[in-house]
């Protein structure tokens, strides 16, 4: 009795979990090249210090020195950690002169460097629902400062200068940096949660799970990805009993994006209908000739109904949505459905005879690559599973005696049209400017994993 309360009480918690059907790590090769190139797109410090150099209404002017003047910012390096349940760390070192005149006319510049750090905390931006970082607790650290003055000369205007008013100049005209840096790597997730087309049978949306978490190495992005039909029908993802994870054994500081056996099965539920084939070639690639004498080699008594020849006409239906399963190094894709060959007749406007109709299941094993940026698939037949008749106007045949005929179909005719219908490809989440194209494709328990490579 408690065993059963307590089954029943586990599948209802298993129910309500909602069940990411991809993950992403971004590592702190991702993480440090989005924040270099959102700093170079930005061209902030030298925006920073033409600001500087401005006059502005209501700045006071710094006591001592008039005419100030900020040149030479040097090109910042940052260096970047991650701040485990919070985000990213973020120092940003750099060095600027400040020119100006003293009181009594003269020249002077102050060389500093200095180092603006912040946190740089992720969060799901509410209204959009779309993960989003901003920054906290900036403070500018000066690291060595230098003037051109002689240490005699005037030391105390300088010192002062330099412990209270450049303290309070520059995180003002630092810390608006880091945001505006913030700006262009939060704009790199915009598309992110945007329906992406899957031929034309319908959408897919990353939607994040939950808020993005941060680990000492990661952070780690869960998605309830969005499968949807053309006319608006959500599909559902198949709640597996245990969610996929990442395998332990890939470098420190690497990206990876997991996709669930579950995800992937509710996109190929898209293109069910696109696996339904009738094939009225009587020459298909290797095949013998698809015609009632040829099919009568293997049930005798297709002969006694058709002593000259007909052309076959062969109808697969798949009757069942498709379903992808993975074991470490293997993926398989499931199909059930019918087969039913006909006789075509000659004259025009007769309908084709029904020979028999078999119920099947045969899985297919997948080939995983990624080509722009779509996660591509190539089946090729795995094992026919089972084969039973249904009906059948030629009489009673054991559909064992099938088995190879209907094999050798399935692979010449049949595979080549699932492979051009698989063609279409699978989006990938568009974040980050992400190049999937060089990700290496790792099988695990239930899930592909693409560990990310950067350019
Ligand atoms: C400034 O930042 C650099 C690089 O992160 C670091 O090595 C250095 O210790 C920092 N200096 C200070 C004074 O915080």
């Amino acid at each position: 009795m408690l065993q059963i309360l307590c089954l029943a009480l586990c599948g209802l918690l298993t129910c309500t979990r909602a069940e990411p059907g991809a993950l992403l790590r971004l590592g702190m090769d991702i993480l440090n090249h989005e924040v270099q190139s959102a700093m170079d797109e930005s061209h902030i410090l030298e925006k920073m210090a033409a600001e500087a150099g401005k006059k502005r209404p209501g700045v006071k002017p710094i006591k001592g020195l008039t005419d100030m003047k900020v040149k030479d910012v040097q090109l910042p390096v940052i260096t970047l950690s991650f701040t485990p349940g919070a985000g990213i760390f973020q120092c940003v070192s750099t060095g600027m002169t400040i020119t100006g005149k003293n009181f009594m006319g003269k020249s002077m510049e102050i060389t500093v460097v200095l180092n603006i750090t912040a946190t740089n905390r992720i969060l799901q931006d509410e209204e959009t629902g779309l993960p989003i970082f901003k920054s906290e607790g900036c403070e500018v650290i000066l690291v060595s400062v230098k003037t051109n003055l002689p240490s005699n000369m005037m030391p105390n205007v300088v010192k002062k200068f330099l412990d209270s008013t450049l303290h309070k100049v520059l995180p003002g005209l630092m810390c608006p940096a880091i945001d505006a840096v913030l700006v262009y790597v939060n704009k790199k997730w915009a598309n992110m949660n945007a329906p992406m087309p899957i031929g034309q049978m319908g959408t897919v949306k990353y939607i994040l799970t939950s808020v993005p978490s941060t680990t000492a190495s990661y952070i780690q992005v869960d998605f309830s990805p969005v499968v949807q039909q053309q006319e608006g029908t959500t599909i559902p993802l198949a709640n597996d009993r245990e969610a996929p994870e990442f395998p332990e054994d890939y470098d420190e500081g690497s990206s990876q994006l997991l996709l669930s056996a579950a995800f992937l099965t509710a996109e190929l539920a898209l293109l069910q209908k696109s696996f339904d084939l009738d094939i009225q070639d009587t020459m298909v690639g290797e095949l013998p000739p698809q015609t009632t004498k040829t099919l009568s080699g293997f049930i005798p008594e297709v002969a006694e109904a058709y002593p000259k020849p007909k052309p076959l006409v062969t109808q697969i239906r798949i009757n069942k949505p498709p379903k992808v399963t993975m074991e470490t190094g293997k993926s398989l894709l499931h199909l059930h459905g019918t087969l039913e060959m006909f006789a075509a007749r000659r004259r025009r406007g007769k309908a084709p005879v029904s020979l028999f109709l078999l119920e099947t299941h045969f899985n297919l094993e997948i080939q995983y690559s990624v080509r722009e940026n779509r996660l591509q698939m190539a089946t090729s037949l795995n094992r026919l599973l089972s084969l039973s008749r249904q009906t059948s106007s030629v009489g009673a045949f054991k559909e064992k005696k099938l088995t190879g005929f209907i094999t050798d179909f399935l692979r010449e005719a049949y595979i080549p049209a699932v492979n051009d219908v698989l063609r279409v490809g699978l989006p990938l989440p568009d974040l980050l400017n992400m190049n999937y194209n060089l990700a290496e494709l790792d099988i695990v328990e239930n899930a592909l994993v693409m560990d990310l490579k950067l350019d």
